[in-house]
Formats: C-alpha cells, sequence, structure tokens
C-alpha cells in the first residue's frame, strides 16, 4: 500500500441536531442522534491527532455546531495547536455573548448560510421563521468584531434568478468572500432533486451574474462559484479525489472520505473511538477503497484528465448508477450519462422532503 500524503483539511461534524430543515442538506438520510455525539473529550483528542497527522484546518460544522456548548472549548484547542479554524454555521443561535466566546476562543473565520435574499423564500427552504434576521444581525456581529467572514448560498430552481441581489448582499455585509454554490444531489437534495433542479437557462444566467459580478466588485469581494453537475458534461474533482485532502468526521465518531460515503455499501466504516486517525487515514479499506487511480474502470483509467478529475465523485455515481466504483456518469465519455441528462430535465412537481430532528 502507497503511503497517503496527510490531509489538508478536517471537517468535524459536532452535531447533526439543527433548528433549520433544508431540503437540500447534504447530511445522511439517517442522522445521528444527539445521544451518539461524541464526548468533548473525544473531540479533544480526535484534534490533537489530526494535528499530529499533518492536519491544517478545521472546519466545525454540522447540523448546527452552535448548538454544542462545548464549541469554544474545541475550537481554543483547535487554535492552541496551530490549526486554522473555520465555523459552517446557519448564524441564528449567533449573539454578543456566543460570538465572544468564539472570537475570545481564537476563531479564525466564520462562514455563514443564507437560504436566499427573499425572507419568504429563506423560511421556505430554511422553515425557520425569524431566520433571515437573525442571519443578517449574525453577520454585522462577525463584521464588527473583525472576524473574517464568507457567505455562503445554496442556489436550486426557486432562487437561482436573485443570484445577483445575493452578491450585492454579500458586498453590502463587508464580507471577504461569497459562495454561490449550485445544489449538489447527495443526501436530502438527491430526495429532492427534481424540484431544486435548475434549467440550462436559469444557470447560464446565474453564470453571467457572477461575471458581471466579479468585474464590478474586483478584489473587494472574492466570489466562489460551484456550478451543478448535472448540466456538466465533465465531472468535478470531488473532494480533491477520494482519500487525499480531506477527512470527513461524523458526530458518532466515523471517519469518511466525504460526507456521503456512507451509502457506499459493502464497507467498514472506521471510528476514532476504536482506532487513530493517522491509522485510518493511511490503512483503512476504506480511504484507500478509490484513492488514486488504480481502481478505476475504463474509459477513466486511460483518460488524459484522471488526475484531473480523479473519477470525479463516487457517491454521485453510486446515486445513479448504484454502482460506486462506476465512471462518474456527469462525464460524457461514460456510457451511461443519459442518465444525467434525463434528471436534468426531469419534471419539477411534488412538494419537498424537509430534513426535520427536533428540538435542538
Ligand atoms: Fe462522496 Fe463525492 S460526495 S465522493
Amino acid at each position: 500500500m502507497s503511503f497517503a500524503p496527510p490531509p489538508m483539511s478536517l471537517l468535524a461534524e459536532l452535531t447533526h441536531r439543527c433548528p433549520l430543515a433544508c431540503p437540500y442538506c447534504s447530511n445522511p438520510l439517517a442522522l445521528d442522534r444527539r445521544a451518539a455525539e461524541m464526548e468533548t473529550a473525544d473531540w479533544l483528542r480526535v484534534l490533537d491527532e489530526a494535528a499530529s497527522l499533518g492536519v491544517l484546518q478545521v472546519h466545525f460544522s454540522g447540523g448546527e455546531p452552535m448548538a454544542r456548548h462545548d464549541l469554544p472549548e474545541l475550537v481554543r484547542h483547535a487554535s492552541k495547536l496551530n490549526l486554522y479554524t473555520n465555523l459552517i454555521t446557519s448564524g441564528v443561535l449567533i449573539n454578543d455573548a456566543t460570538l465572544e466566546a468564539l472570537d475570545t476562543a481564537g476563531l479564525d473565520h466564520i462562514q455563514l448560510s443564507f437560504q436566499d435574499v427573499d425572507e419568504a423564500g429563506a423560511e421556505r427552504i430554511g422553515g425557520l421563521r425569524g431566520a433571515q434576521e437573525k442571519k443578517l444581525n449574525a453577520a454585522r456581529l462577525i463584521k464588527a468584531r473583525g472576524i473574517p467572514l464568507t457567505l455562503n448560498f445554496v442556489v436550486h430552481r426557486e432562487n437561482v434568478a436573485r443570484v445577483p441581489e445575493m452578491l450585492d448582499l454579500a458586498h453590502e455585509l463587508g464580507a471577504g468572500r461569497v459562495e454561490i454554490a449550485h445544489t449538489q444531489y447527495y443526501g436530502w437534495g438527491l430526495k429532492n432533486r427534481d424540484l431544486l433542479m435548475p434549467s440550462a437557462a436559469q444557470l447560464e444566467a446565474s453564470t453571467e451574474a457572477v461575471v458581471k459580478a466579479r468585474a464590478r466588485f474586483g478584489n473587494s469581494l472574492a466570489i466562489d462559484y460551484v456550478t451543478p453537475d448535472y448540466h456538466a458534461d465533465q465531472p468535478k474533482p470531488c473532494m480533491g479525489g477520494w482519500g487525499q485532502r480531506f477527512v470527513n468526521i461524523t458526530p458518532s465518531g466515523k471517519v469518511l472520505p466525504c460526507h456521503a460515503a456512507e451509502t457506499i455499501p459493502n464497507v467498514v466504516f472506521p471510528n476514532v473511538a476504536t482506532e487513530s486517525l493517522g491509522a485510518i487515514w493511511q490503512d483503512s479499506p476504506l480511504f484507500n477503497l478509490f484513492r488514486g487511480t488504480d481502481w478505476m474502470p475504463e474509459p477513466c483509467r486511460s483518460c488524459s484528465l484522471k488526475e484531473v478529475d480523479w473519477g470525479g465523485c463516487r457517491c454521485q455515481a453510486l446515486a445513479l448508477t448504484g454502482d460506486a466504483s462506476a465512471t462518474d456518469p456527469v462525464c460524457a465519455r461514460s456510457n451511461q450519462h443519459a442518465l444525467v441528462m434525463e434528471a436534468a430535465t426531469a419534471g419539477h412537481d411534488g412538494e419537498f422532503l424537509y430534513r426535520r430532528f427536533g428540538a435542538i
């Protein structure tokens, strides 16, 4: 087995609890209950192991990570280990006191998610009344403290027309960066795919809005733009390649190469409760399953882009073809590319299936 360089980033999913109910949530359909969550001491040990392994950044995520009262303690510990700390949050639990605790603990950056610029649209997706006001307030508090801020908008059929206003809002709130991310269809997003899927014309208009905003805002606002795979004919290098740059730890301690890996059948999911993070990263069958290029079928194996896209997304290949080792059907050279094209233009009737988790 060849040596794998250490991961750059750790995504620490502290909890699946969340006050929002977004129908595109990337968390698995079977969520970890509160009783299954790792204790503070377990996460402190995991952070130690991550730093020893060579991880540079920790993204505290969820669910809503601010539902964990030990978050400032975890941030403080990560900071002491010289890890760059990023909080990925809905912002609805941010107030003066909770933000001060995180700031004092040494938090480096906050990525704040918005469901829309339009209050009704935001509530229809997030399912939480008053959330938009709380998020706007959170953005102002973060800015006032001088904590670097990124706004994140997940866009889809219902809100994609408002991308220009989203970009304006990011600029107005003083964010240094904004991410306009078309919905990716894993977890709950896959369940609601037909209702969320933008048309080709909507995609084109949003791309144009991003190009114009980049020209208008220049260096004052960095804009990341994530396009939807389903209107593409070349796959993305999901997670920068399986087992190459990212490691994901679930609330109950499972260690995964990506947030959707639990859908892969017939594999054992390693857990930090029983093995070290370093051993899991280096030697576990799961991390070596699709690492590198040896696992690839044709036409990937002889493709000149195989070390550019690393075979695309394994979870998407599984979801669409039933085989995680198949060529990602987003690729125009896949003999199953029609599956993607059909899904991109499917009907759009029905009601959202919301992610509901109960009280946090
Ligand atoms: Fe699992 Fe893409 S989400 S490989």
